[in-house]
């Protein structure tokens, strides 16, 4: 599976418009099926151009609420794959955009479309804020922080991602360590730029020519008949065009081909109307919408279930960026003989796990030691995994009519097969299998942190396995 990030900025009114969907949001969903998703509400980018607190809260909420009922009203009401987050939840982004800053050469941001286009139209350099000509390397630290393999976005994002390229390049060369992942952009080109509904220029809230998705449907049906078709037809019999006619461009997404390819014959040979084939759009947009729209006002009367999937966000955001500031800080000397790990923001466990060359753990919450299903296990075979350092091959009965393959990575520990061969254990049975070394481990092996054992019994670093002797194999623990 491969991961990926993108973020949207709560500017305007915090509302999506159809060019969002088509070109960001449309992609976020069919990516998620298949990879590990990130999606971030860029609040901090914000703070660039809004300065009010009621409009940065307001804009930040409709955000949240629109594009969680777009991604859940689409995936059938799960974020399966999905964390979905607040960038100003994750305080890691502002820790590595300043480091960030000292591999950046200035050229390189001055260079940016957004200060450049900035400087060129609107202000003198003493009007731009510091913030918005260093958002290229805010955004570089969004996205390095996730390891992330792509990053969807629209074609006016592209040069972010390579600037995030060369700052990754530059950082990892600077220190010899190939501390961040070089992430690629992701631009699909038919939807790359969605024009709005005056026919000449990008759909943006701030041209005022966008289609929306949540707003009353009178609303969206003045937007439809508001929007550019064949401005040389004036009757329904007429011989209309269809390049460049929005209409007919947004019915390529949100109408069925039989019956807009039918409608493109007529059109052309002024046998419909213009309002005819509006209405059609109309009617494609609600009905494409229709799952969205509800959740979106299912969404608007609970916020306890909206706060819940932030904090749960916010909880695997910051676990997965600590794991990289951790890196960080280490390969560039911020660690050293008098760090002590409760002095920083990120945890001591990956930290002390880290030092022993250990992949990080994160505890897990009580929710979701709720979810987990539990068993009795007996391991009938052990054995080291060949070809890695860490695994060991355990194959388990669990009641089942087949037994199960489930790894567990603790040979660092100084585990061996030998410690798990014929005994019985407590099996977590309703994970998804996972692929590890070119087989799928079908579950884990339940083990708690063995912190609080006193020194000496191991070595207050080594989990502890549950045993599970003389218990009924298979039975379901809970
Ligand atoms: P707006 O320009 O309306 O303010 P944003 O800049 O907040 O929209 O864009 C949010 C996301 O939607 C970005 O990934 C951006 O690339 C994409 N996007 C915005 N407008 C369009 C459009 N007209 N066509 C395609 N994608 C768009
Ligand atoms: N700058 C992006 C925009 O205006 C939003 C954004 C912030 C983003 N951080 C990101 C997109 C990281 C992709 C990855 O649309």
């Amino acid at each position: 599976m491969k991961r990926f990030l993108s973020g949207i900025t709560p500017s305007g009114d915090g509302s999506l418009h159809i060019g969002n969907y088509l070109g960001a949001v449309r992609q976020f969903i069919s990516l998620s099926r298949d990879n590990e998703a990130f999606l971030m509400i860029a609040d901090l980018h914000a703070l660039t151009t809004i300065r009010d607190k009621k409009r940065l809260e307001h804009n930040v909420e409709e955000l949240v609420r629109n594009e969680l009922a777009l991604l859940m009203g689409t995936l059938g009401g799960e974020l399966p794959n999905i964390t979905f987050f607040r960038q100003s939840d994750v305080p890691a982004h502002t820790e590595l955009q300043s480091i960030l800053n000292n591999v950046t050469p200035l050229g390189l941001v001055k260079r940016a479309h957004a200060y450049k286009d900035k400087l060129e139209k609107e202000s003198a350099e003493e009007d731009i804020n510091l913030g918005l000509f260093n958002y290229p390397v805010l955004m570089a630290a969004d996205i390095l922080l996730y390891q992330t393999d792509f990053v969807p976005v629209g074609k006016d994002q592209k040069q972010h991602i390579e600037i995030t390229r060369d700052i990754a390049g530059r950082f990892n060369k600077t220190f010899c360590k190939k501390i961040f992942k070089l992430p690629e952009p992701y631009i699909p080109e038919e939807v790359s730029v969605i024009m709005g509904t005056d026919g000449k220029r990008k759909m943006s809230k701030s041209l005022g020519n966008i289609i929306s998705i949540f707003e009353p449907e009178e609303v969206i049906r003045k937007q439809v008949m508001e929007t550019y078709t064949d401005p040389a037809r004036i009757h329904a019999t007429d011989l209309g065009h269809i390049a460049g006619n929005m209409v007919f461009r947004y019915l390529e997404f949100f109408g069925t081909k039989q019956k807009v390819d039918e409608l493109k014959e007529a059109y052309k040979k002024g046998q419909v109307a213009d309002v005819e084939v509006k209405n059609y759009l109309y009617a494609s947009l609600l009905k494409t919408f229709a799952p969205a729209r509800e959740k979106y006002h299912a969404l608007a009367n609970n916020p306890e279930a909206v706060r819940e999937i932030l904090q749960e966000g916010a909880r695997k955001a910051n676990a997965v960026a600590s794991r990289t500031m951790v890196e960080a800080r280490r390969t560039i000397g911020l660690s050293n003989a008098y760090s002590c790990p409760s002095g920083s923001s990120y945890t001591p466990v990956p930290s002390e796990r880290q030092n022993q060359g250990l992949t990080p753990v994160t505890p897990v919450t009580l929710a979701e030691f709720a979810r987990m299903e539990i068993r009795v296990g007996k391991v009938i075979e052990a054995s080291n995994k060949e070809g890695s350092e860490k695994l060991i091959r355990l194959v388990v009965d669990v009641g089942e009519t087949k037994p199960r393959i489930i790894f567990t990575g603790v040979r660092g520990f100084g585990y061996t097969p030998e410690d798990f061969a014929g005994k019985q254990f407590l099996f977590i049975t309703n994970l998804a299998p996972r692929k590890m070394m070119g087989e799928e481990s079908q579950g884990m092996i339940l083990a708690v942190d063995g912190n609080e054992r006193p020194r000496g019994e191991h070595d207050a670093k080594k989990p502890v396995f549950i045993t599970a002797e003389g218990m009924p194999l298979g039975a379901k623990v809970r």
